[in-house]
């Protein structure tokens, strides 16, 4: 039989999935579970999103251009523009979500050999996607107890050299919830300029800071406007993971036109999802606004309970809608599949992903899980609740 190719391979199950069968097989036992593995927002998508579909007037759902629809990109950039970032519709490609925007990146900015600096945790398909291109992540590692902070310069200059290509950061990021300061961004401008590096920086989570600062995106970043290659998604802002539709967007013409090689191979965006984008970027203030609400009291709701939990520690996250917790555990991969396959209060459980798969050295994550506060704070009680429960009777305890 043929083999299949080493980096396929080498290729991760996602840390977020993977246990999806035994989570299957609990829900035919007829145990209730409350979903914090992943970030998938019980959240409406926007009325005028929904109504774009619902009254959709075409004869034949054709192809659409290779890098959108140029009234979509009109709409990002207008977007674009209430953040301070000036761009063009030339300067994006609308891609299948953010994940194909970062495909597209990898592939635009580097070699197959060449390495990339990251933080971890870092976002478990940033390694995916590495290893499909062939690239090598080298991690400097952020650690709970300075709440995920960016380390030291020294650490990413140690790590340059000739191969490395492109620094990633992830802001608000996924999965910490850590929101950089002004301050770590000009660090991060300064380590790129000084190298030449490629800035891939993921902002996905934009909307969700709960600092009540400007966001400083890299796009603005002084000096390295060749180097920055921003990664964008409706998918978490609009509640439309669905309709899979994000961006690259760049102001270096190599790599816009890299993208659009890359794009004009897999044909087009999904059509159907660009028109939902488009309208629902005419969402009303008053939507967002509740929903940011809504986040910053369950985010209160999760990490408060979480503290008050014995032996459980959670950092309080400036951004995004993850927080990554430390329990009392002797392997995260064992409890959270134990919560699925044995464990259940009431006839209930809860499933969150365990922190080992976002790390390129697994045993880092093993006493930590990364949860995802995107359901009502009434589910969010009552999770809080089951684990509890479950740290008292799971046998691996370790305080
Ligand atoms: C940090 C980050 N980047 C990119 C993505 C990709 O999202 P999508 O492909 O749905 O746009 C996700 C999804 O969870 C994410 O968390």
């Amino acid at each position: 039989m043929p083999k299949i190719s080493n980096r396929a391979a080498q290729m991760p199950a996602s840390p977020i999935r993977k246990l999806v069968p035994f989570a299957d097989q609990a829900k035919a036992r007829g145990t209730k579970i409350y979903h914090l593995n992943i970030g998938q927002p019980d959240i409406h998508t926007p009325q005028v999103g929904l109504d774009a579909l619902k009254h959709l007037d075409l004869k034949v759902l054709e192809y659409s251009p290779s890098d959108g629809l140029l009234s979509l990109r009109k709409k990002f950039c207008g977007y674009y523009s209430h953040f301070g970032i000036e761009v063009a519709p030339e300067n994006m490609v609308v891609t299948t979500g953010g994940s194909e925007a970062l495909q597209f990146a990898f592939s635009a900015c580097l070699n197959p050999g060449d390495e990339i600096i990251m933080t971890e945790p870092t976002y478990a398909n940033y390694i995916s996607f590495a290893i499909a291109a062939g690239v090598t992540v080298r991690s400097i590692r952020t650690k709970i107890e300075d709440g995920f902070a960016l380390p030291a310069i020294d650490e990413f200059e140690a790590l340059i050299n000739d191969r490395t290509k492109a620094i990633l950061i992830c802001n608000p990021n996924n999965p910490t919830g850590y929101l950089y300061t002004d301050e770590e961004m000009y660090r991060i401008r300064d380590i790129v300029k000084k190298h030449d590096l490629f800035l891939i920086s993921d902002e996905v989570y934009r909307e969700f800071r709960y600092t009540g600062k400007p966001y400083l995106s890299a796009m603005n970043l002084e000096g390295i406007e060749q180097n920055v290659v921003l990664i964008d998604s409706v998918s978490k802002r609009y509640s439309e993971c669905g309709i899979r539709i994000g961006a690259i967007v760049t102001k270096n013409t190599e790599v816009r036109a890299s993208a659009m090689r890359y794009a004009q191979a897999r044909l087009s965006p999904p059509l159907l999802g660009q028109i939902v984008a488009e309208a629902s970027m005419d969402a009303p203030e008053s939507y967002m606004k509740e929903n940011y609400d809504e986040y910053v009291s369950r985010r209160n709701l999760l990490i408060e309970g979480l503290n008050k939990i014995p032996g459980v520690y959670s950092p309080m996250p400036n951004g995004a809608f993850y927080t990554i917790a430390r329990l009392p555990i002797d392997d995260s991969d064992k409890f959270c599949e134990w919560l699925l396959k044995e464990f259940s209060y009431e006839g209930e459980t809860v499933m969150f992903a365990p922190a080992s798969g976002f790390y390129t050295h697994p045993e880092h994550g093993k006493n930590e899980v990364r949860m995802a506060y995107v359901l009502k704070k009434e589910d969010l009680s009552r999770a809080l609740v089951v684990l509890a429960k479950a740290l008292e009777q799971y046998p691996g305890r370790t305080e």
